[in-house]
């Protein structure tokens, strides 16, 4: 495993693991175990996935079975956008997290969109990460000008910024903005999210026997290989374990460059932020009373 170490310098696991639409508690608790058994130590969740309270008693299992302290994981979450309407409301869901996943400190917590109050909200997490129940902040789904207005303004910065990034989407504005800025980028959808083929693509299966890796390990590779943190999906134990299995090879510079000309740009097809139908669907949408 290689870390990241953020601004406000603590260490970041460069692989962890994400719990996106693992509603099923028991799947999603479970799925979780089976990634820390397999070496995972970041797991990345959010309000708005419903599923904090599972992650929660996932790592509390983790540490009474002793496979890895609480000061080894790195536990992720996001606030949703109906909480970022005021600094009040953002202080609550902070607290809301805390409680919903049992834990004395999160180690980063995001803004999930750069929707509604997002700058209010910002100073509720700037006064967490102050008083320690949030070890880093940071933002997801900034786009560069709304990133570089964001840093331009805020008294901290933020550490992360999770954005979709895949070799469909290789973002590298987005990623020189970050860096610019000196803020980690953190891919989802590093698989493509199931709505890209990457599996079936004769250049990455070629690439992928070369190295005696599979497609989705090379897909991981290369963006760890351009240092950027990634936290794949699954809900079945073999991948689990084949997508942490990323440490212990190297892509050429070729391979590097081949598999970034797959790029296609924004396609929107996962999450349509310039839509807004999508914006209008990310408001309205309520996650609890
Ligand atoms: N900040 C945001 O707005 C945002 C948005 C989306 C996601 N995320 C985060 O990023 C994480 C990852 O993104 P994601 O879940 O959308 O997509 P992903 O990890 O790129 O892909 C997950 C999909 O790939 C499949 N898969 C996983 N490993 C595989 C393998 N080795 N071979 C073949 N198929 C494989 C999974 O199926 P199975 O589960 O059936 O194996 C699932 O359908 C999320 O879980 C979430 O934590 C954040």
């Amino acid at each position: 495993m290689e870390y990241k170490v953020l601004s406000c310098g603590i260490k970041m696991p460069m692989e962890g693991f994400g719990v996106f639409q693992v509603r099923d508690k028991a799947q999603c608790k479970e799925s979780v175990l089976n990634a820390i058994r397999a070496g995972y130590r970041l797991i990345d969740t959010a309000a708005s996935y419903t599923n904090e309270d599972a992650v929660g008693e996932a790592v509390r299992e983790a540490i009474a079975e002793g496979i890895c302290t609480r000061e080894e994981l790195f536990i992720t979450s996001k606030m949703w956008v109906q909480d970022m309407q005021s600094y009040d409301m953002a202080k609550k869901a902070i607290d809301t997290s805390l409680q919903t996943m049992g834990l004395e400190y999160i180690d980063l917590y995001l803004l999930h969109q750069a929707m509604k109050d997002y700058f209010s909200a910002w100073r509720a997490m700037e006064d967490a990460y102050r008083e320690g129940k949030l070890r880093a902040i940071g933002v997801s789904n900034f786009y560069p000008f709304v990133l570089t207005n964001f840093c331009e303004t805020v008294a901290i910065k933020p550490m992360v910024n999770q954005i979709e990034t895949h070799p469909y989407f290789t973002q590298e504005q987005a990623l020189e903005t970050m860096d610019y800025y000196g803020v980690v980028p953190e891919a989802w959808a590093p698989l493509g999210g199931g709505r890209y083929t990457p599996f079936t693509n004769e250049m990455l299966q070629e690439i992928a026997a070369a190295h005696g890796k599979t497609v989705g390990q090379v897909v991981l590779r290369w963006n760890v290989q351009r240092g950027v943190v990634v936290i794949p999906k699954s809900v079945h134990k073999e991948r689990i374990e084949e997508n942490f299995n990323i440490w212990d090879f190297q892509l050429s510079e070729e391979d590097m460059n081949k598999i970034s000309s797959l790029d296609m740009g924004y396609q929107g097809t996962a999450v349509k932020h310039f839509d807004p139908d999508f914006v209008r669907m990310c408001t309205g949408r309520k996650i609890h009373d």
